[in-house]
């Protein structure tokens, strides 16, 4: 089967419920907008409890034909999806670029990355394995078997619209799940278009609902499934308070849940590093998406004795990164995704200039532009009373923090409620060992800067959240094991 659309032809304006597509409930609509322009892209449902109930029933009827779907078969759809993602990759990158910004080669990356963990799911479809526990008693058989949780509501950010919702997803799926999702206000278009694909691949009526809700509709919407003891399972990556809200009010009805929240990720750059990969490490982790990741490093720390050749050479090659609107094909960072973000990074940089920073490189707005974009920042001197310090800050900006010995640094890395991601550069093995074991984080870059991988469990510790996307544990959030024990065998 090939289907291959245009980026119009992917854009879908209503609901996907049931297998089919539905304006709100009520008629109401909200606008999506370009964050490279600010004009209007289109208007898609606003959703609200009623719509979000529709989903919910749609997701319970098709469960139990879905739960019993053999692995292979749910592979097979999956595989198919997979397929479509990929032959329809170039208008999906370019839809993604439109509603989120990010540039064409980057929204093409994420059709790549998104995609792959589709591959990965629908493998790992076939390989749910459950125990037969070493017999305990005569005339006893204790087993343990996985079995799909049930519905789950999949909540998504804007940064990564087509990769976050397909991790999402295509566990769920694999695991026998069926699926209600809400992406994020600012890039319905792209998890819309995903749905249009499940379909075409095969995925059947109700097995996954996508509905968009705006940021005044999202709470009512969502506490209908929080409320709604069918829903199971709660899956979310976004801001720390918002995954702490779910965890509340989804404790009446106490689902499973993975939350995969903010960072406040620390790079670290000791004497004995490697300087050039260290610089471009920080590029490829801190640039990425303009900033806007949650594993993006926030506080660089320098120490004493390579910190003034290090911010030289990195104020250089940040200098040279080239801002423009994704169209543009040299592109390499494109606009923030909305005037809340901009405001942001504006108040991180003049309260770290207040405190003594140095801007060594950016530090202002582009207005030039467009209304959203901000230059590559890099700020000299950052002491840890700066907002950007305990704040992340999620954009374009690299504060240099100095120290001067290692247990100095990683007890600074550690000092944050958060423990998503966090890099270091070294040379030194013992070094190495030591400091990968101390830091309190979920993902560990070790003279890397690119970590992110379909086979890598991918997740936090402390208010960075729980849970694990991705790899053969990414699995096991949407499963729950049940023991068996048949009697009267002897
Ligand atoms: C995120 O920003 O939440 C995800 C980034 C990634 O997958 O690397």
């Amino acid at each position: 089967m090939t289907i291959s659309l245009s980026k119009g032809e992917l854009i879908r304006e209503n609901n996907f419920i049931g297998g089919l597509w539905v304006p709100a409930t009520d008629g109401a609509q909200f606008t999506v907008t370009n964050p490279a322009t600010g004009e209007v892209v289109t208007n898609v449902a606003n959703s609200g409890p009623a719509d979000a109930r529709a989903a919910t029933n749609a997701a319970a009827q098709a469960f139990p034909m879905w739960r019993d779907t053999l692995p292979k078969e749910r592979a097979a759809v999956l595989r198919r999806w997979h397929a479509l993602i990929l032959e329809n990759a170039n208008s999906l990158g370019e839809l993604i670029s439109l509603e989120q910004g990010k540039p064409l080669a980057e929204g093409r990356g994420e059709v790549a990355y998104g995609a792959s963990y589709v591959a990965w799911f629908a493998d790992e479809a076939t390989r749910i394995y459950g125990d037969i526990i070493p017999q305990q008693q005569r005339g006893k058989r204790m087993t343990a078997v996985k079995e799909p949780v049930g519905i789950v509501a999949a909540i998504t950010p804007w940064n990564f619209p087509l990769a976050m919702i397909a991790r999402k997803i295509a566990p769920a799926l694999a695991a026998g799940c069926t699926v209600v999702a809400k992406p994020a206000e600012d890039t319905p278009l792209t998890a819309l278009a995903l749905a249009l694909l499940a379909h075409e691949a095969g995925v059947p009526a109700g097995v996954l609902n996508v509905i968009s809700a705006s940021r005044d509709h999202a709470v009512a919407t969502v506490a209908d499934w929080l409320e709604d003891s069918r829903v199971r399972k709660i899956t979310f990556t976004g801001s720390t308070p918002v995954g702490k809200y779910l965890a509340r009010e989804s404790a009446s009805t106490l689902k499973k849940l993975s939350l995969e929240l903010g960072g406040n990720a620390p790079f670290i750059v000791f004497d004995d590093a490697d300087l050039d990969a260290a610089v471009t490490g920080l590029l490829a982790a801190k640039f990425r998406n303009g900033g806007q990741t949650c594993v993006c490093p926030n506080r660089v720390y320098v120490q004493d004795g390579v910190y003034e050749r290090f911010a030289a050479l990195l104020s250089e090659r940040v200098a040279e990164l080239k801002v423009a609107p994704a169209t543009d094909p040299a592109a390499q960072i494109g606009p923030m995704i909305n005037v809340r973000a901009l405001e942001k990074i504006a108040r991180h940089v003049d309260d770290a200039v207040r405190h003594g920073a140095r801007v060594l490189t950016g530090g202002n707005r582009l207005p030039e532009l467009g209304p959203h974009y901000f230059a590559p920042t890099v700020l000299a001197d950052a002491t840890p009373d700066m907002a950007l310090c305990c704040e992340e800050t999620f954009g374009p900006v690299v504060p240099l923090f100095r120290f001067s010995d290692e247990a100095e640094a990683v007890q600074a890395a550690n000092d944050t409620p958060f423990g998503l991601a966090s890099y270091f550069y070294s040379q030194d093995v013992r070094r190495i060992n030591r400091v990968g074991r101390q830091l309190e984080a979920g993902i560990v870059g070790i003279n890397e800067g690119a970590l992110a991988s379909e086979a890598a469990p991918f997740g936090g510790v402390k208010e960075s959240g729980y849970g694990r996307e991705g790899s053969k544990y990414g699995l096991d959030d949407y499963l729950s094991i049940k023991y068996l024990c048949q009697g009267g065998l002897d």
